[in-house]
């Protein structure tokens, strides 16, 4: 099976190499749990590995995400080179709409050789759509697109909670080929960051729940380390 290298320290060990190429996995968490910062690390080493990356942002501008992850990520001190190069292409569509999103995918993959695609994020999607049904229909278009284009793709899915037992799982989750959850857990006095491979079809994976940190050079996953 060919796989891509997420090239985050710690998860492609977690994932036996990488994530299964083509596929659409969604990152799942809650309100700053780094859902963000996890797809523009992605993003951002596919593009500086070679192969050009589109990160779709519905919700914050491209302008915001940039300057928002080069705070986060100061040492990765090449952003704006790479989107300068194309490599790393961050796009606000004007309008949220699955037929302009899947437009811009398309033409980013027939024009640019995309390989790399981030939806940030599922939830605005949904939100953009006054019907339930219609909601429904569009999603699954989508992602039977998706599985015709040569490319892999992550997009973020909000959670309501920030506690583990209280995640709810919707119609996404059973519809992408795999979740990746993060979570930024109660510890009394401190939240810490954890994360899990909750699914990722066709492939044998960690099913352990590891720390997780967000650090100046990129995002750090402790393997083999408990959660405390
Ligand atoms: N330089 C930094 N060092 C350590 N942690 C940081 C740094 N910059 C941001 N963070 C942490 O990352 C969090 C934001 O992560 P991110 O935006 O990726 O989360 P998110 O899940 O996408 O949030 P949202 O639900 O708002 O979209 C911040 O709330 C902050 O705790
Ligand atoms: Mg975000």
């Amino acid at each position: 099976m060919d796989r891509v290298k997420t090239g985050i320290s710690g998860l492609d060990e977690m994932l036996n190499g990488g994530i299964p190429a083509r596929r659409h996995i969604a990152i799942f968490g809650g309100p700053g749990s780094g859902k963000t910062s996890f797809c523009f690390e992605f993003a951002y080493r596919g593009a500086k590995a070679g192969e050009p990356s589109l990160y779709l942002s519905l919700e914050e501008t491209d302008d915001d995400i940039i300057e928002n992850m080069k705070n986060t990520f100061p040492m990765l001190t090449d952003i704006s080179e790479l989107v300068k190069s194309k490599l790393l292409k961050i796009v606000k569509p004007d309008k949220i709409d699955m037929d302009k999103i899947a437009e811009v995918v398309e033409n980013a993959i027939t024009d640019d050789g995309v390989k790399r695609v981030v939806i940030d994020s599922a939830t605005m999607v949904r939100m953009s759509f006054v019907k339930e049904i219609e909601y429904r229909q569009t999603l699954f278009e989508f992602l039977s697109l998706l599985r015709n284009l040569d490319c892999t793709t992550l997009t973020t899915l909000e959670a309501t909670t920030s506690k583990k037992e209280d995640m709810v799982f919707d119609l996404e989750h059973f519809v992408m080929d795999g979740i990746i959850s993060v979570y930024n857990l109660d510890r009394g006095d401190r939240r810490i960051r954890a994360l899990e491979i909750y699914k990722m079809r066709g492939t044998d994976h960690s099913r352990d729940l590891v720390p997780f940190k967000v650090t100046p050079s990129g995002i750090k996953v402790y393997v083999g380390e408990k959660v405390f």
